[in-house]
């Protein structure tokens, strides 16, 4: 690496301490405020639960949707931010000894992951206290960071950007106009983007630098690895479109045939696939980063794989 990308670099991880300072946030005090969550809101905007998709369900039935996709969000990402977390310990260690700029913007950013954490249990609880009893996420937060960190730090550091990537985009949407919209969770989405800006910047340093000590055969096969974690990934959200579309019929309050449950399973599924997996991968800077790491023939590997995923 030569001298100007290094300056460069380090300016960035200092641009980052100085942001996450300037945007810090507390979950009570700035987030929650006192509120509780209100059966009468949307908790998922439209663009995200894709509300459209399920053609059989009547408005208040698309809201009841949301609101359950609003819960497996706190839960996905209480999920997800346990091994991001993980890995950006681990990759801290790099620093130890070095850039104590870059040191001190990992610390943060694992600080950070900590408190989103805490700050989605709490979202957990609080959506459930409105809800229905019988909604379940039965997937282990340990088990997964075991196994995704059992897979190299190239692959990691790819799935974690498209993770941090998307959580700009469902910002975004979350602030289309929408008078139904739940307050309270349009300030998740702002609270949460505000600090997973500056992450996004450091899962993207750390992959280029990690990147640049790797021989063309370990990066192949962490192409092979990210393509596994994002199978993974999908076996996880298969799993919750099933268990959320049986909580959505057992609780709706009318009667579900075989044909329209498969119809909402599938609906729960895309909307899934959407939020956790395509809204990441189709953002430009994932692209750029990705592409600029990777060959021709590797990028279409991932794109093919991507593609059965629809
Ligand atoms: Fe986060
Ligand atoms: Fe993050």
């Amino acid at each position: 690496m030569n001298a100007i990308n290094k300056t460069s670099d380090s300016e960035r991880y200092a641009r980052c301490i100085h942001s996450s300072k300037r945007v810090r946030w507390d979950v009570d005090e700035d987030v929650i405020r006192g509120r509780r969550f209100d059966a009468a809101h949307k908790f998922l905007p439209d663009g995200l639960s894709l509300a459209d998709t399920f053609t059989t369900l009547v408005a208040s039935e698309k809201r009841f949707v949301s609101q359950i996709q609003g819960r497996t969000y706190a839960n996905v990402f209480g999920l997800v931010e346990r091994f991001i977390n993980a890995k950006v310990l681990e990759l801290s260690r790099d620093h130890w000894f070095g850039d104590q700029v870059a040191l001190e913007a990992l610390v943060r950013f694992s600080d950070e992951e900590l408190k989103h954490q805490a700050l989605f249990r709490r979202i957990d609880t609080m959506v459930r206290d409105v809800l229905p009893d019988g909604y379940r996420f039965d997937v282990d937060p340990n088990g997964v960071a075991h196994a995704v960190l059992g897979k190299s730090t190239w692959a990691v550091l790819a799935l974690t950007l498209d993770i941090e990537l998307f959580t700009q985009l469902h910002y975004r949407e979350s602030i289309d106009p929408d008078a139904e919209l739940s307050d309270l969770f349009k300030d998740v989405f702002l609270y949460h983007w505000k600090e997973e800006s500056q992450h996004a910047i450091l899962d993207e340093l750390e992959w280029v630098r990690h990147d640049a000590g790797l021989t063309a055969e370990e990066r192949d096969r962490a192409v092979g690895e990210f393509i596994e974690l994002v199978g993974a990934v999908d076996g996880i959200l298969q799993a919750q479109a099933k268990s959320d579309a049986g909580y959505f019929a057992a609780k709706c309050g009318r009667a579900v045939d075989a044909a329209e449950a498969c119809a909402i399973e599938a609906a729960f599924l895309k909307a899934y696939r959407w939020q956790y997996i395509h809204s990441g991968a189709q953002h430009p800077q994932f692209g750029k980063v990705l592409s600029s790491l990777i060959t021709e023939s590797q990028g279409q590997r991932i794109q093919a794989a991507l593609a059965t995923l629809q």
